[in-house]
């Protein structure tokens, strides 16, 4: 099973560096490329857009920084959702409000995109550095 996974901060490169350390080859971006280079060689890959990674990937992580950074990863131009692989999961991890997972315009247009290919999920993590 390949795994996508974006935003390489603190938590999104430990959380990676997990998933290679059991096993699984890992396709990742992050805005600022330098942060990916430890996961890189024989089981990480760099994608030059979320959008090339979804057409890669059968599960993708996103741990961002905030709502509108997951927003546009998301829907932005070179989004994910467009190109998830069909049955494709989303797991967001990234702290986001709670009225933002419901926030209509971006509820609306998530929904429309994961229905028709993948399927979501929220996982936000308790905790800290
Ligand atoms: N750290 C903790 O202890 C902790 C605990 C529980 C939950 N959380 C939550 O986990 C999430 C990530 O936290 P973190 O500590 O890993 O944060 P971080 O180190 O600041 O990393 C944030 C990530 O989001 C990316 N990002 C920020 N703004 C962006 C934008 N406008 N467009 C694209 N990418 C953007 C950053 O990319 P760049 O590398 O290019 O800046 C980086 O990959 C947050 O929602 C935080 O609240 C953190």
């Amino acid at each position: 099973m390949k795994i996508g996974f974006i935003g390489l901060g603190i938590m999104g490169s430990r959380m990676a560096a997990n998933l290679q350390k059991h096993g699984y080859s890992l396709v990742v971006f992050n805005r600022t490329r330098a942060k990916a280079e430890p996961l890189l060689g024989p089981c990480g890959t760099f994608s030059d857009s979320p959008a090339k990674l979804a057409e890669q990937v059968h599960v993708l992580f996103t741990m961002l920084a905030h709502p509108d950074a997951v927003e546009e990863a998301a829907l932005g131009r070179n989004g994910f959702l467009s190109h998830l692989e069909r049955n494709a999961l989303w797991v967001d991890c990234s702290s986001v409000n709670p009225s933002f997972s419901q926030r209509g315009s971006f509820c609306r247009r998530a929904g429309d995109r994961l229905r028709s290919r993948g399927r979501g999920s929220e996982a936000h993590l308790l905790g800290r550095r």
